[in-house]
């Protein structure tokens, strides 16, 4: 499903209007979708609308019109003066309907509020930036304590629809009704805590016009389905590719295991490791699939280089650094395998980043890398964690990055992001992160496409925590790995 970022949707509705379509029925059609919304309610019988000053505030008066004339008592509160021609035009055809507007200082508006069964939240749309303030605040903070019902149009107000970031207080909403896309903001926590089911409603807008200027999504099952590499009868293990990972030390035994489970259960062809004795004894043990082949020492050296090499020879796709620990030889040993590989399709994690962060410069060597990296992964490449200094990361080294988080994003360096929204707390746990390398290494060897494989894995993992039948709080990254199973199915079914 397709994203836009506020610009974008801005863009979009100058080219409506452009088309031909005056702005005042574009308020009519997106006011009309959310009238729709309310009387899902059938016992709300008093809703109180916040309107703004802009032409969220201008949505809220057609919509607090619309209302009165489907019998419902309505109530204006308004926060600021509207200023737009649209919202100037809407709050007068509200009165000359019998609407009352009440000032937002008025001492009754509490009480007023508190009557309502629904409050709807027109005061910021995308137009929203900083932070909520004074007596607007104070009312947004009062209507979150309220029981009723709460619905916002287009974002709650205090919700960034660039990033989803939230300064102080914003409205807590049940529902979202927004237009034409999701924004961004929508999908990306704190944001996507306020905004409560999010409904797209896309009437009056261009689908031709939606198409060409977004190329952000969200990942849902559509995707996916186009993405999936297809499985063929007539196929062997070399038609689903060969990834190599390479990890593992004395105090990390179990990552590479836990990302040559993510690759085998994802549909590679074939799964080489490289890692110490300790984390081989771990992979062969517990996956015989598992081509495991054991390093010179307790961690991965320099010694190490030559048989990597040769090894990586046979490979498609390579994973570099679950559980590869922090000593320095070893840091010096990923940097030199960088520059080895820097042609290859590279997913590059944990301290594999560490490495990194010594010298981002090699970054401008590989043609094909993915990172992943937790925010405080993130923080130590770039010095902070926002949405726009990944973007700019990725523009500037040129390279793919997963931020990994409750909605991981994976930005390429043209500023496309890919949001994924699947997923539960049972992923809250260390082990993740490995089993979400080796399956995204899988779908590159299968695909040759990091970036698909990057959503690929990210909907996977996800989704498999998802389907599981363990509860969130004992479920552990090697049983979620085992449900990659349960994905497929429900994917062909
Ligand atoms: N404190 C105080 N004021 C603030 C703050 C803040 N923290 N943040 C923003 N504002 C002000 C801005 O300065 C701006 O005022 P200005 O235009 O005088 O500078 C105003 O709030 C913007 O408010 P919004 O209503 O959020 O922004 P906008 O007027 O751009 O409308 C829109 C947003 C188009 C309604 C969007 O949310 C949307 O797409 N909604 C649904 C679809 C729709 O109704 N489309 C038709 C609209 S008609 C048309 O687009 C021309």
């Amino acid at each position: 499903m397709k994203v836009a970022f506020p610009v974008q949707m801005r863009r979009i509705d100058e080219l409506i209007i452009e088309r031909g379509i005056p702005s005042v029925l574009l308020m009519e059609n997106a006011s009309r979708s959310v009238l729709e919304e309310v009387l899902k309610y059938p016992t709300v019988k008093e809703i109180a609308i916040l309107c703004g000053g802009g032409n969220n505030g201008g949505d809220g008066y057609a919509i607090g019109r619309l209302l009165l004339n489907a019998g419902k008592t309505v109530s204006v509160i308004e926060c600021y003066h509207p200023s737009t021609p649209d919202a100037i035009f809407n709050a007068s055809l509200f009165v000359s309907f019998g609407g009352g507007i009440h000032a937002c200082e008025e001492s009754t508006v509490e009480s007023l509020l508190s009557r309502a069964d629904m409050v709807i939240d027109s005061i910021f749309g995308t137009g929203f930036h900083g932070e909520l303030q004074g007596r607007v605040a104070e009312l947004v903070e009062y209507i979150n304590g309220l029981k009723s019902v709460k619905l916002a149009v287009d974002i709650p107000s205090g919700v960034s629809g660039f990033d989803g970031s939230v300064r102080g207080i914003a409205f807590r909403a049940d529902k979202t009704v927004t237009f034409g896309a999701g924004k961004v903001g929508h999908y990306l926590y704190p944001g996507r805590d306020y905004c409560g089911e999010v409904v797209v409603r896309s009437e009056g807008f261009s689908r031709e016009i939606l198409d060409r200027q977004l190329d952000s999504s969200v990942i849902d099952e559509e995707l996916v389905l186009e993405l999936l590499p297809e499985r063929h009868a007539d196929s062997h293990k070399g038609t689903y590719g060969a990834v190599l990972i390479v990890g593992g030390s004395e105090i990390y035994t179990g990552a590479p295991f836990l990302s040559a489970l993510g690759a085998l259960r994802s549909g590679c062809g074939l799964t080489y490791t490289y890692t110490p004795p300790e984390a081989a004894a771990v992979i062969r043990s517990n996956l015989p699939e598992v081509i495991a082949i054991v390093g010179k020492g307790p961690h991965i050296f320099r010694d190490d280089l030559d048989t990597i090499v040769e090894i990586a020879k046979k490979a498609d796709s390579i994973v570099i650094g679950p559980g590869i620990g922090r000593n320095e030889e070893t840091a010096e040993t990923v940097l030199e395998l960088l520059k080895v590989f820097s042609k290859s399709s590279m997913v590059l994690d944990a301290d594999g980043l560490y490495a990194l962060s010594k010298d981002l410069t090699v970054l401008s060597r590989t043609e094909d890398i993915l990172l992943t990296p937790h925010p405080g992964e993130f923080r130590r490449l770039c010095g902070e964690t926002d949405l726009k200094s990944l973007m700019d990361f990725c523009e500037n080294f040129h390279c793919r990055v997963i931020l990994k988080g409750s909605s991981s994003v994976l930005c390429n360096p043209y500023g496309k992001l890919s949001i994924n929204i699947t997923g539960t707390t049972g992923l809250a746990k260390g082990g993740s992160g490995d089993l979400l390398s080796g399956t995204i290494g899988s779908f590159a060897a299968q695909t040759g496409d990091l970036e698909r494989a990057g959503i690929l894995g990210m909907y996977f993992m996800g989704k498999a925590a998802e389907l599981s039948d363990e509860s969130d709080a004992s479920n552990t990254a090697s049983s979620i790995g085992k449900e990659y199973s349960r994905v497929f199915s429900c994917l062909v079914e």
